[in-house]
C-alpha cells in the first residue's frame, strides 16, 4: 500500500536530472558530515553555516545534498536526522555536480546531480521506520562499494609507507571503541577525536581515527568484537610517533555498519569463532599476574551498576573491580558445543591450539615439551534483582574452587563488558542486603 503510494509520489534518484522542479525525493541517509561555519563574504562579520549528507534509494543509486544557511536553520535541520534514518526530501534543487570538486570532500555518487537544501523552499521529513519500505531499509547495510573491492587490515600493513595518504575501502571488525576526547584548537575551533581499534584475520589491531561527531556517534553504537564495517574512502596515513599505518575518517568516507556482504560475513564467522580466544588473549595478562588482594575489593555493584560501567567505558582496558550479590543463573557444562576444559601452554599461558596442538603464541609444540596444563573455561549467567549479565566465562582456579574442584572467572557480556570473578562465595544475607540497601545512601 505504502509502496504503490511512495512510487507514485517520489522520483527515484536514478531519475535526476538538473534543474528539475518540485519534486520530491526519499532515501536512507547514508553519510553525513557536522555542521560547519563559514565568513560569510557578502555580510562581513557574519557566518554562513553548511552541512552535507548522502542518501540512497536503492542499490545502484545514492546522491549528495548539501544545505547552506543561518546558524540556527543549519544546526536545527542537521540535528533532526542521523545517519540510518530515511527522509523525504520536497523541493530540493538540483544541480549538475562538478565531479572533480564535489568529490573531493564529498563521498563519490553514480548521480551526475547533488541537491541543494534551502530554508525558503525546500523541506526535509524524517519518517519513522515502520512507515519505510524495508527494501529502503536494507539499504543501510549495503556497503556503495563492491563488496570485494577493499584492504584487508593484513595487506594495508604490508604495503605499508607506500598507501601513505591514499585513500582506500577496508572491511574489518570492531575490537574497541575509545572515549570521545573534546579540545580546542591553537584557533580556538572545537575539535573531538575518537580512535576506534579494528580487527581482522590478518591484522590483530588497527587504528581508524574520527575526527568529526557523526562519525563518533556512528562508532559509539559499535560493539567491540560483533559489530564488522566497510568503511569505504577511509585515508590511509603512516604514523610516524606510533610507527604504524592507520586509517582516518574524512568527509568522503561511507561507513556501511555490519555490511549484508559474503566477505563481510566470512569474517563475521571469524570474529565469532575466536571471541573466547579473543577474550582469553585479553586476560591472559591478568591470569599470570599477581593474583589481586581480595581484601582491597569493596565497591558493591548491581548488574544494572555494571551494564551502566560498561556503556560508560567501552573498549577501554583499564579493569575495575567490585562485589555482585547476585545467582547464578545458567551453568551449561553439558553442552557438547562449548568446551568447558581447554589446554593452556604453560610457558605463556595462551590456549593452546587444539587441532595442530601448538601454542601460536611461543611456537612450541605442546606435546613435545609436555607444557599443556588443563584449565577449566565455563560460560555462566550472574542475575540479581536488576538484570542478568549473560556469558560470564569462569575459568581457572576460580572455577575450580567455585565448582568444588580446582578454577578464575570472567565475562564479556553483549555490551563489551568484561568480568572476571576472583572469588565466588555464597553471600551472607544479612551482609548482602545490608550491603544493598547501604549504598542507596551513597
Ligand atoms: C527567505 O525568505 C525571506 C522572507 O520571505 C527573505 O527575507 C530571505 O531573503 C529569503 N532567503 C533567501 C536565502 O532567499
Ligand atoms: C561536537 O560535539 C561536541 C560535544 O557535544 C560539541 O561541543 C561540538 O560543538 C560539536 N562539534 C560540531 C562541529 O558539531
Ligand atoms: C591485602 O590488603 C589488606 C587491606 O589493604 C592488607 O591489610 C593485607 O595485608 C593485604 N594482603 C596482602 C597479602 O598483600
Ligand atoms: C558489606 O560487605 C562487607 C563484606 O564483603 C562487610 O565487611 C561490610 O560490613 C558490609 N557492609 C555493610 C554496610 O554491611
Amino acid at each position: 500500500m505504502a509502496n504503490s503510494f511512495a512510487t507514485r509520489i517520489f522520483t527515484t534518484l536514478s531519475d535526476l536530472q538538473p534543474n528539475m522542479a518540485n519534486l520530491k525525493v526519499i532515501g536512507i541517509v547514508i553519510g553525513k558530515t557536522d555542521v560547519k561555519g563559514f565568513p560569510d563574504r557578502k555580510n562581513i562579520g557574519s557566518e554562513r553555516y553548511t552541512f552535507s549528507f548522502t542518501i540512497r534509494d536503492s542499490p545502484a543509486h545514492f546522491v549528495n545534498a548539501a544545505s547552506w544557511g543561518n546558524e540556527d536553520y543549519i544546526k536545527s535541520l542537521s540535528d533532526s536526522f542521523r545517519v540510518g534514518d530515511c527522509v523525504i526530501i520536497e523541493n530540493p534543487l538540483i544541480q549538475r555536480k562538478e565531479i572533480e570538486r564535489e568529490e573531493k570532500f564529498s563521498p563519490a555518487t553514480p548521480s551526475n546531480c547533488k541537491l541543494l537544501l534551502s530554508e525558503n523552499h525546500s523541506t526535509v521529513k524524517v519518517c519513522s521506520s515502520y512507515e519505510v519500505d524495508t527494501k529502503l531499509l536494507s539499504l543501510i547495510h549495503l556497503p556503495v562499494k563492491e563488496s570485494h573491492d577493499y584492504y584487508s587490515l593484513g595487506d594495508i600493513v604490508a604495503n605499508g609507507h607506500s598507501l601513505n595518504g591514499r585513500i582506500i575501502n577496508v572491511l574489518a571488525a570492531v575490537k574497541s571503541v575509545g572515549e570521545p576526547k573534546y579540545f580546542t584548537t591553537s584557533d580556538r575551533r572545537k575539535g573531538q577525536r575518537c580512535e576506534v581499534r579494528l580487527y581482522d584475520e590478518t591484522e590483530s589491531s588497527f587504528a581508524m581515527t574520527c575526527w568529526d561527531n557523526e562519525s563518533i556517534l556512528l562508532a559509539q553504537s559499535w560493539m567491540p568484537r560483533e559489530t564488522v564495517i566497510f568503511a569505504s574512502d577511509v585515508r590511509i596515513n603512516f604514523d610516524k610517533f606510533r610507527n604504524c599505518m592507520t586509517a582516518t575518517v574524512i568527509s568522503k568516507t561511507i561507513i556501511t555498519t555490519n555490511p549484508d556482504t559474503p566477505e563481510a560475513n566470512i569474517l563475521l564467522n571469524f570474529i565469532r569463532e575466536n571471541k573466547e580466544t579473543n577474550v582469553l588473549d585479553d586476560e591472559i595478562d591478568s591470569y599470570f599476574k599477581e593474583s589481586i588482594n581480595l581484601s582491597t575489593i569493596v565497591d558493591v555493584y548491581t548488574v544494572e551498576e555494571l551494564k551502566g560501567r560498561a556503556l560508560k567505558n567501552e573498549g577501554k582496558a583499564d579493569p575495575s573491580y567490585g562485589i555482585l550479590y547476585a545467582y547464578i543463573s545458567t551453568l551449561n557444562i553439558d553442552d557438547e558445543t562449548t568446551k568447558v576444559v581447554r589446554n593452556r601452554c604453560s610457558s605463556c599461558g595462551y590456549i593452546v591450539n587444539e587441532a595442530s596442538n601448538m601454542c601460536t603464541t611461543c611456537n612450541k609444540n605442546s606435546l613435545d615439551f609436555k607444557s599443556v596444563f588443563l584449565s577449566f573455561h565455563v560460560l555462566i549467567d550472574l542475575t540479581d534483582h536488576t538484570g542478568t549479565l549473560h556469558s560470564c566465562s569462569l575459568t581457572g582456579s576460580v572455577a575450580e574452587e567455585t565448582l568444588g574442584c580446582t578454577f578464575v572467572l570472567s565475562h564479556r557480556a553483549r555490551s563489551g563488558l568484561k568480568i572476571s570473578v576472583l572469588s565466588c562465595k555464597l553471600a551472607d544475607p544479612t551482609e548482602a542486603s545490608r550491603n544493598l540497601s547501604g549504598q542507596k545512601h551513597v
